[in-house]
């Protein structure tokens, strides 16, 4: 899968607006401005939140989705916390073998392109369930901005023309969405309008009949009749047993604050928590570089081997975040020595995720919290268009281990947990964190990137909270990411003189160029002044946070 953004020099500051009201910080600027204009309205934060998430849909077909999946962590101003699930799920037609061939390998690209790639999307009821439970607003009024937007058309954004033009070959196979999204073939350029009458349509029929609409009636109808004619897997029953999971968030203390995050399905908040406990136990404030990669390539080992959907298999959630674990792992760190991925066991290796995702963070006036990381998994998921419907279809299902045990197209083990089952979701990375101090929230973050999105909601927090550097400054700064096997240590141009040069001299296998790790769209919030910053990551060119 492509990386989307190639870039050659240090990171790029991010895009900063400050207010003491709302605040919107998402990765496309008719998103933002969609979602601060509902907080104008009276909405709260998820009423934005959800507004956003069906804006993005339209105006960022890369990551954004009615057809895709994701995680939304809310937390309210008089203290409840929810973690809703709306991963997509594996349907009741899929196999553990179904993407191997006759020789029992992978066959290439069988759960990226196309419509067997897809899992069953969970976004509509996912955005439903926020609503319901925590909404101001009606339905209706979250989903119109986005209607309208692909309704009457709207310039297409400079970072998503470029992703149409780099992904043109790909597409192309698709009808539906050579039609749509190449014209036939002729890419859009930047800021070119874009009409969108398929996906208008659907938003419409979602707008008029809620969730219900998607999941039951005609659309659901429409993805069905494609499905069986052109071979692929989810019916009419799966898109009915569809659910959203409410979760608890997984909780964990660094330093005084309180750490909200992602549980399974996702590994996010497992890794993020074990590396801050492993941070924390130690005595260096902030950690080196060295320590901090160690810890990095230790939680992450046991990424691969224990964590999977915990509603088909057991996830040690408890084990790996304890203090006593973490203290355990520390003690194997040679403060002098990187120590090889090979001798850092669990023995299997990183699922493989790929390229395209987006997080969005949210605040109103009243402090409440919405931070939300949703996917189509590769750029464009799975590049095909559901006839009809307008509707980019996701190829979450590459997410799972295709064959548990033995290497993937990419020379990756993958493990059993993560096996294809029906109804199964698979495990993701995705890292939608809130950080709590005194029990008020200072900080909304996460970010896309497949498996560095632990690595880079991370060093963010830490930045913030170690590195004493404000909510901008914490997004802007150069990031390294090791995720123990490959052993090879990923860095951004930009970070500071001497920290490559000094993991080079401790024996750290380090990439042969620099790449970019992440978009992290955050906000702060100073309990104290009242002053909300929004920091929209411009490692995403046209990344924009707006005030209400
Ligand atoms: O759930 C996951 O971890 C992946 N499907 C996310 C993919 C991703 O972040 C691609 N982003 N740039």
């Amino acid at each position: 899968m492509l990386a989307l953004l190639v870039l050659a020099a240090a990171p790029p500051a991010p895009h900063v607006a400050t207010g003491t009201r709302g605040m919107v910080a998402s990765d496309e600027p008719l998103a933002s401005k969609i979602g601060a204009q509902i907080l104008r309205k009276g909405g709260n934060a998820v009423d934005a939140a959800v507004a956003t998430a069906f804006a993005l849909a339209v105006v960022q077909p890369t990551a954004g989705n009615l057809g895709g999946g994701g995680f939304m962590l809310v937390r309210m101003a008089d203290g409840r916390a929810l973690f809703l699930d709306y991963r997509e799920r594996a349907p009741r037609a899929a196999t553990r073998e179904m993407y191997l061939g006759p020789n029992g390998d992978p066959i290439p690209n069988r759960s990226l392109d196309g419509l067997l790639a897809g899992g069953v999307p969970g976004t509509v009821l996912g955005m439903h369930e926020a609503l319901q439970r925590f909404g101001k607003l009606k339905w209706r009024d979250v989903v119109q901005p986005a209607y309208e937007l692909a309704e009457k058309g709207f310039p297409l954004s400079g970072t998503q023309a470029r992703a149409l033009r780099g992904q043109e070959k790909r597409l192309s196979q698709f009808s539906e969405t050579k039609r749509i999204y190449l014209r036939d073939g002729k890419p859009y350029e930047p800021n070119e309008e874009i009409r969108l009458a398929d996906l208008a349509a659907t938003l419409k029929r979602v707008r008029d009949g809620g969730a219900k609409e998607f999941y039951l009636g005609e659309t659901a109808r429409r993805i069905d009749a494609d499905m069986k004619a052109r071979g692929g897997l989810i019916t009419l029953a799966d898109l009915k047993d569809y659910r959203v999971r409410v979760r608890e968030p997984l909780r964990g203390v660094y330093r005084g604050h309180t750490v909200l995050s992602a549980p399974p399905p996702s590994s996010g908040g497992i890794v993020l928590l074990q590396v801050l406990n492993m941070l924390e136990g130690g005595t260096e404030r902030p950690a080196s570089s060295h320590t901090l990669v160690e810890a990095m390539r230790r939680a992450y080992a046991d990424r691969s081997e224990f964590l999977g959907d915990p509603d088909f298999v057991r996830v040690p959630v408890r084990t790996l975040t304890s203090r006593s674990y973490a203290d355990r792992l520390r003690a194997t760190i040679d403060p002098a020595r990187a120590t090889p991925s090979a001798q850092v066991k669990p023995g299997s290796e990183m699922p493989k995720e790929s390229e395209q995702t987006t997080h969005f963070s949210v605040v109103d006036a009243a402090g409440n919290c919405v931070s939300n990381t949703y996917t189509l998994n590769g750029s464009f998921g799975s590049g095909d268009t559901i006839a009809g419907t307008g509707i980019l279809l996701n190829n979450e299902m590459d997410d799972f281990a295709a064959k548990p045990g033995t290497p993937n197209l990419y020379g990756l083990v993958q493990g059993e947990r993560n096996a294809i089952q029906p109804g199964k979701r698979p495990l993701s990375s995705m890292t939608p964190t809130i950080l709590l101090r005194d029990g008020k929230p200072v900080l909304v973050l996460g970010s896309p990137g497949g498996s560095t999105i632990p690595n880079t909601t991370l060093q963010v927090l830490l930045n913030f909270v170690d590195g004493n550097m404000d909510v901008a400054a914490a997004v802007g700064a150069a990031r390294l990411h090791h995720q123990w096997l490959p052993d090879s240590l990923a860095y951004e141009d930009g970070l500071p003189a001497g920290v490559l040069s000094g993991l080079l001299a401790k024996g750290h296998l380090i990439a042969d160029r620099p790449r970019t790790l992440g978009i992290c769209n955050a906000i702060s919030l100073d309990p104290r002044t009242k002053v909300r910053t929004g920091a929209a990551d411009r490692r995403y060119a046209d990344a924009t946070a707006v005030a209400e």
